[in-house]
């Protein structure tokens, strides 16, 4: 076991860190008030090769792993959490395009989403009336000649309105989680209508809307993997993404530390800065001690995921402890700044209203409880 990070994993961490410190965090709070998509941060960050960490060089990627990966989401994230789901969802996206798609896809696609020429990935899997149970998904894909046309709505779809590549998810049969297959459809398709944009708590800089799919047309060879295999490359890549949001709810809870140790440094009362209070400190310390056990479970996750390893169950308990983690940590951060955190001069208040999707999306903390005990029931034999 090494805690030591590799020169290659240092030096992507040096320059998301360096990145997210000079151009990500000077707009964070801007993106939020004015529900901005940071468009040209996403081509810096395609030319910084964020949008493909784990990427093969061939395919424009840095070909850096999924450690790298994670220490980069969690850099960018400590910066702006809308920035970073909207990078997080485009790795992902190439990944699978990686994984699954054929050497014409990967040319035609991947490259695209690690340049930032198509701005961002998106990945359309939920519909109005199911989240948690993909497998109830309503939206079709039926063949006609050599085209496929697809029907139907996804719901909450992070950057819907400004991804050049989106996968799609749509029922190719009535066989439940197998009748689900896998569509990559490029922005513009006519019968691709972009919905409007969600008005949320948090995370105002990421772009979230319905898609919905009116007799939208892509050719036979926009089917990603093999036909009735959707569910399955849903499950795969949620695996992956799991590890990005276990490291955005890392970025985002070290960002509310950083904060509340400078806040509790400064602030006096009673004479005395109030870091010097116990009551303070045993807070400090219990967030801290959270933070860091987040940020050892997504590694050895996205390690597991760089080794090929199964890492389904390390996946989802790092995304379920990180999440819950950055909820109870940004609330003791607005705490610990007393009505200062309540309003938006300081940042904490972004930050809580950021963490409060991470035990929702990608999977809720029930969903990630139920995958996380059929692996230890089953390892148990
Ligand atoms: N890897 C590979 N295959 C997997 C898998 C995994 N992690 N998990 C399941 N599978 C396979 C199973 O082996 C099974 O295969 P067979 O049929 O060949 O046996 C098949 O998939 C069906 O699996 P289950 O029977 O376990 O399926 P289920 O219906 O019971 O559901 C579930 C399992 C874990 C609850 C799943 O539905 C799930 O993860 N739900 C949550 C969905 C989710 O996270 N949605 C988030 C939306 S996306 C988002 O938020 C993106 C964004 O923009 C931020």
């Amino acid at each position: 076991m090494d805690f030591e990070l590799t020169q290659t994993q240092t030096l992507i961490r040096d320059t998301a860190r360096k990145f997210a410190r000079e151009v990500v965090a000077p707009l964070a709070r801007k993106l939020d008030r004015e529900e901005i998509f940071p468009v040209e941060t996403f081509r810096k960050m395609g030319e910084l090769g964020l949008l493909g960490v784990n990427v093969p060089a061939e395919f424009g990627g840095a070909e850096a792993g999924v450690v790298s990966y994670s220490l980069a989401v969690m850099e960018i994230a400590a910066a702006c959490a809308s920035t970073s789901v909207a990078m997080c969802v485009t790795n992902m996206v190439a990944e699978l395009i990686v994984q699954f798609g054929t050497e014409a896809q990967k040319k035609q696609h991947v490259t695209k989403l690690t340049s930032g020429e198509a701005i961002a990935g998106a990945f359309a899997l939920s519909e109005p009336h199911a989240g948690s149970d993909p497998g109830a998904g309503r939206t079709t894909a039926v063949k006609q000649g050599d085209r496929w046309v697809l029907n139907g709505t996804k719901q909450w779809i992070t950057s819907g309105a400004y991804a050049g590549v989106i996968i799609v998810w749509a029922r190719t049969s009535n066989e439940g989680n197998k009748g689900l297959s896998c569509f990559i459809v490029e922005a513009g398709t006519p019968g691709l209508i972009v919905g409007k944009h969600e008005d949320k708590m948090g995370l105002r800089g990421s772009n979230t809307v319905p898609l919905t799919f009116e007799n939208c047309e892509v050719g036979e060879d926009h089917l990603l993997g093999k036909q009735g295999d959707g569910f399955k490359l849903a499950m795969v890549a949620l695996d992956g993404g799991r590890v990005g949001i276990a490291s955005q709810a890392c970025g985002v809870g070290r960002a509310a530390i950083e904060a509340s140790v400078k806040y509790a440094k400064e602030r006096q009362a009673f004479g005395q800065p109030i870091g010097d209070f116990q009551a303070l400190r045993f807070m400090l310390a219990d967030m801290h001690t959270q933070q860091q056990t987040a940020e050892l479970l997504s590694w050895r996750a996205a390690s597991m995921k760089e080794k090929k390893q199964p890492f389904t169950r390390e996946a989802s308990m790092a995304k379920l402890f990180a999440s819950e983690m950055s909820n109870r940590v940004c609330d003791k951060a607005v705490q610990i700044h007393g009505g200062y955190g309540y309003i938006d001069e300081f940042p904490v208040e972004r930050y809580l209203r950021d963490a409060r999707v991470q035990t929702i999306y990608e999977g809720t903390s029930e969903i990630q409880r139920i995958v996380i005990a059929r692996e230890v029931i089953k390892a148990a034999g």
